[in-house]
This record gives C-alpha cells, sequence and structure tokens, in this order.
C-alpha cells in the first residue's frame, strides 16, 4: 500500500485558487490514501465568524467535496482531507473522506482549539472506523481525527480499539510539540498516523 500526504500553504479564503493549486501539485502522485491539511482549501487563522461563513459549505453537497470526489476517481485514491462544514447554523471543522466511488463520510472534529470554540461548533458523533481497500484489493481500517485531537490520547486510542490500522490526522500545527507526539501516539497504539500540516 503507497500513502502520500500533500503539505502545501494556501492562500487564506481563496478557495478555488488553493483547489487549482493542490490539483497541480497532486499530477502524477500514485498512492492509495492521500491525506491534506486541516481546513486545506480556505486557511486556517479565521479573522470572523462572517469570513469563515463565507467559505463554509455543505457536506457532501459542497464545491470541495465535489473536487475531492473527482480527484479520488481520477487518481484512483482514497483521500482524507479538512474543510469547514456547515449545517444549517452551526459549522464544523470536519474532514471528510472519498474514494474512487465517491463521498464516503466525514467526521467532525471534537477537540476545538483555542478560537476555533468562537467559530466551529465541536463534534458531537466521536470517532469512528471504517472499512476501505486499496486498489489491489487489499483491506484496511481507517480512522480520521484532526489536528488538536492528537493532545488527548483518548483520541488514538479509541480509533485504535476500534480496529484503526492507519489514522489519518489533517492538521494545522500551532502548537510545536505535534510532531514528537504522534510518533507516540502511533507506537503506543500500534497504528500508523499520517499527520498533513499546511506550511507558510
Ligand atoms: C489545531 O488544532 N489546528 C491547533
Amino acid at each position: 500500500m503507497r500513502i502520500a500526504y500533500l503539505q502545501f500553504a494556501p492562500a487564506y479564503l481563496q478557495v478555488e485558487h488553493n483547489l487549482r493549486a493542490v490539483e497541480q501539485l497532486l499530477t502524477g502522485v500514485e498512492a492509495d490514501l492521500i491525506v491534506l491539511p486541516e481546513l486545506f482549501a480556505t486557511g486556517y487563522f479565521f479573522r470572523s465568524r462572517a469570513e469563515l461563513l463565507s467559505v463554509a459549505e455543505p457536506v457532501p453537497d459542497g464545491r470541495t467535496t465535489h473536487r475531492l470526489a473527482r480527484w479520488a476517481r481520477e487518481l484512483e485514491a482514497t483521500f482524507v482531507a479538512g474543510l469547514p462544514e456547515r449545517d444549517g447554523d452551526r459549522i464544523y471543522n470536519s474532514a471528510v473522506t472519498t474514494t474512487p466511488s465517491g463521498y464516503r463520510g466525514r467526521y467532525r472534529k471534537v477537540h476545538l482549539y483555542d478560537k476555533e470554540k468562537t467559530l466551529f461548533a465541536p463534534g458531537a458523533h466521536g470517532f469512528a472506523v471504517f472499512p476501505f481497500e486499496t486498489a489491489n484489493e487489499e483491506a484496511y481500517q481507517l480512522g480520521v481525527m484532526i489536528c488538536f485531537d492528537w493532545y488527548f490520547p483518548e483520541a488514538a486510542r479509541s480509533l485504535a480499539l476500534q480496529g484503526a490500522d492507519i489514522i489519518a490526522h489533517p492538521s494545522n500545527l500551532v502548537r510545536p510539540d505535534c510532531p514528537r507526539s504522534m510518533p507516540i501516539r502511533a507506537l503506543e497504539n500500534h497504528v500508523f498516523t499520517i499527520t498533513a500540516n499546511r506550511y507558510g
């Protein structure tokens, strides 16, 4: 199985620009699973709820999820990527999963970090693991958590106890101690973890 992660510097609120930038970077990538950062097409440090609302999308019927479904089909890969999800009056910091067959599911971030609490609603459905297959029909169990979830060992533990082989971890790292902690999450839970950060 081949896994890729894509890290880049998103331009704040420039969703179409960022989607095109990612599409270019994906050219020629061959992988079964591709992980993108948290809020990958919008930027992370929202100055106001109004600005966040201007880029929040319904899932699965939003532009970013549609694009992720197309990339999954074209590259024959599974994608995990973060976006701001609008559901009625609420906005969630979510990660969606798409496969060559289309949209597969979403995870809503449980542990919101710092000012995220003034912008997003916390996910209320906890952590879940789902079965996936590579293009060669190798089966694996995939769990998803988002950035600051790493700070709470129970997040990765809960995914591991549900049978996760791999934890995809879209991120916008703020604290410096995550890169030292994720290998420990992997070791103590006997799972592979893939953290995809933005840069810039
Ligand atoms: C974070 O959870 N993006 C720090």
